[in-house]
């Protein structure tokens, strides 16, 4: 029998309780498109955390997951199911009851905005790195994860990912450590050609791509941040300045779906070549 032979129970079916990985011999465990489903229909459970308006958990649902979003503050426009707490808090208490994870810790500790700020003397950096906590805990529990930075953050480049790989009108390379499970088709980086839009010298340039971040001052108005990330459900400058394209996390999470659909086996029998770009 290969793993693929097994019906997989997801998180949805044993919600609380620890969780097996594979059930009982069944030709059940994906939908006719292919998505995996649990031997009881129910799709598999992702808990995204940090989740802000929803960037990365979008990409997800997208991809075939039942996505819930925590995040410390309230957010409001978070289109799935949400909960206010600390991340970390929340996580140890509720592991069991989701089958994978995604983390985009703050990134303003790492941001090359800020890195100015640092090198000054006297200047104290009240952000704190979350990455190594979440990395932590997330190694614990032991399921597949996927911690997501910016780059010159901690986070190990497993996957590197850039919007102009998915044609989107946003360079916005971001890091992704991918934990207990590995994707089997990589996506080649494209070179980037041509200028960020924008005000310079209090002339405006046009270009392919707009630098999403910032309160948006002379870089793009709120309609072209939003058709250059694909996010159209908010319109918050923050809340889009914050967020990954969902572009990059509907890839992701296909990339995971197979791998939770294959049972896993791929870890052992392909051995990847991440590259980064
Ligand atoms: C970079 S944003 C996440 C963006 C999101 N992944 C997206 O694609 O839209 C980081 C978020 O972490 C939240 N945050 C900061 N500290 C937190 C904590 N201790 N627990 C939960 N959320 C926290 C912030 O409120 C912010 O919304």
């Amino acid at each position: 029998m290969t793993a693929t032979d097994l019906a997989i129970t997801f998180a949805s079916d044993t919600r609380g309780e620890a969780l097996p990985r594979q059930a009982s011999p069944d030709t059940e465990g994906s939908t006719a498109d292919g998505d995996a489903v649990s031997s009881s229909g129910e799709k598999p459970r992702l808990l995204d955390l940090f989740c802000c308006a929803g960037g990365a958990g979008k990409g997800y649902h997208d991809a075939g997951f039942d996505v819930v979003g925590i995040d410390i503050n309230e957010q409001p426009n978070y289109p799935y199911d949400f909960h206010q707490s600390d991340a970390l808090a929340y996580l140890e208490k509720h592991a069991g009851e989701f089958d994978v994870f995604h983390a985009s810790p703050p990134c303003q500790a790492h941001t090359a905005l800020t890195k100015g700020n640092r090198r000054r003397p006297g200047w104290t950096d009240e952000h704190v790195d979350l990455i190594p906590a979440t990395r932590d805990l997330l190694d614990e529990i032991g399921k597949p994860y996927i911690i997501e930075n910016v780059q010159g953050s901690t986070v190990r480049r497993d996957v590197t990912l850039c919007g102009v790989m998915f044609g989107l009108q946003v360079i916005r390379h971001r890091y992704f450590e991918l934990g207990n499970w590995q994707i089997t088709e990589k996506k080649q980086h494209v070179k980037h050609s041509g200028r960020v839009a924008g005000m310079r010298h209090g002339k405006w340039y046009d270009g392919p791509y707009f630098a999403v971040y910032g309160d948006g001052g002379g870089k793009g108005s709120v309609e072209q941040w939003q058709e250059a990330m694909e996010i159209h459900w908010t319109k918050d400058r923050r809340e889009l300045a914050e967020a990954i394209p969902p572009a990059y996390t509907r890839y992701l999470g296909g990339q995971l779906m197979n791998w939770l659909k294959s049972g896993g086996s791929q870890l052992t029998s392909t051995q990847m070549t991440l590259q980064d770009v």
